[in-house]
């Protein structure tokens, strides 16, 4: 019955029934076009721009140090960081946004010249490398390096480019990859990782301050790699990082002093450049955030394409019972309106067996503001 209505919505969207099957798919992915999750994403918008599942708890995008409630802007800022929890349409402090990655080269090899810390790291993104769709977000940084994400339910799959480029002494650099146990907001209280040398897997835990609302909240965290094979990992602090030891623990203890730390892992270059990040995320416990990533993306070959046609088809699949007879309307207002619509269904979350508060086999949406 619900494949007969979505068909018969389909046909009523197009008129067409003169128009063979392979064409009425083509129509449904061509509303996906009218999408443009950058509509308000500067001047205040405070949208969230990147690539997400209809009502996703994992939404992956590129975090700037600009406008950055939803985590990205257009507003020509520098990207900080690559995370996998965000909000849309929040004013006031920025939203989640936990433990950013950030992809770099460090000169000549050496772990002390990599950029460490939030300012330090910061670089501009190429303003017109910017792609974002429904399930799909992507941008070239300014240090050469392109990335590309996309998500399952409660994970997000960074895809990181690494161009060739050789040290002073002839050698080629190694792509490097750190975590920072941190948030858009800086709000973090006391935070956990470790770092397991062989495979490179990083998890991690942290108590957090919501951006609406009183109390603390922990998110969970846990990442893999793929294509690439390690060749050292450890922990940084401030603008340092070594190789010993794998695991740190940080608090703001009774002075509030506030620590930037993380951990890191670098690669030998593959010879297509790429480093793929499988990110999992939980509310619940690290080992559920693992499983979270291990269910919805299977390894250990992380299939980045298929998963993104998953959200397109998931998206399409949303949108498919509205159906305009767009009669003169401009590409304009048809890609406000898709856009609106798109938008009604980031927020808020599916976070069904997510809540640690919420014991129950009823579902359970819900974010900040809701
Ligand atoms: C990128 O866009 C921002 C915001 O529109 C602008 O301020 C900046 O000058 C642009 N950068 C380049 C290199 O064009
Ligand atoms: C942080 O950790 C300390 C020491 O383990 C503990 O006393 C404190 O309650 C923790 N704070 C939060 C916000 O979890
Ligand atoms: C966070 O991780 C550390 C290290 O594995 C562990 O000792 C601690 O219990 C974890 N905290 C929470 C709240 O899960």
């Amino acid at each position: 019955m619900a494949v007969l209505q979505r068909y018969l919505s389909i046909i009523s969207l197009y008129y067409l029934w003169l128009i063979p099957l392979g064409q009425v798919v083509a129509a449904v992915h061509e509303i996906l076009e009218y999408v443009n999750p950058l509509i308000g994403s500067t001047n205040g918008g405070n949208v969230f721009a990147g690539a997400s599942l209809p009502y996703g708890m994992a939404k992956a995008v590129a975090d700037v140090d600009g406008q950055n409630t939803g985590g990205f802007s257009t507003d020509g800022s520098r990207v900080i960081g690559f995370s996998a929890l965000h909000d849309s349409g929040t004013g006031g402090n920025p939203s989640l946004g936990n433990f950013p990655l950030f992809p770099q080269y460090c000169p000549d090899n050496v772990i002390d010249n990599c950029k460490f810390p939030r300012d330090a790291r910061a670089v501009h993104y190429v303003n017109d490398s910017v792609v974002a769709r429904p399930g799909h977000f992507a941008l070239s940084l300014e240090n050469g390096i392109h990335a590309e994400m996309t998500t399952s339910e409660h994970a997000a799959l960074f895809r990181f480019n690494f161009p060739p480029i050789t040290g002073s002494d002839g050698s080629p650099l190694s792509p490097f990859v750190l975590l920072d146990l941190t948030d858009l907001w800086e709000s973090r209280q006391n935070a956990s990782i470790s770092v397991d040398d062989s495979s490179g897997r990083i998890r991690a835990n942290g108590t957090f301050l919501p951006s609406f609302g009183a109390g603390t909240y922990k998110s969970y965290f846990c990442a893999d790699f793929g294509g690439a094979s390690v060749r050292d990992s450890g922990i940084w602090v401030n603008n340092r990082g070594g190789t010993e030891p794998k695991d740190l623990f940080v608090t703001r203890g009774f002075n509030q002093f506030y620590l930037q730390a993380g951990g890191f892992v670098r690669f030998h270059r593959p010879q297509d450049g790429i480093v793929n990040v499988r990110v999992g995320v939980s509310f619940i416990s690290t080992d559920r955030a693992c499983e979270n990533a291990e269910k919805e993306i299977p390894g250990p070959e992380y299939d980045f394409n298929g998963l993104t046609d998953r959200a397109e088809k998931a998206w399409s699949e949303k949108l498919s019972p509205i159906s305009v007879k767009s009669g003169g309307a401009s590409k304009d207002l048809l890609s406000s309106f898709w856009s609106g619509i798109y938008r009604t269904m980031l927020d808020p979350q599916d976070l069904t067996d997510e809540n640690p508060l919420w014991k129950s086999d009823e579902p359970y949406f819900d974010s900040f503001y809701w």
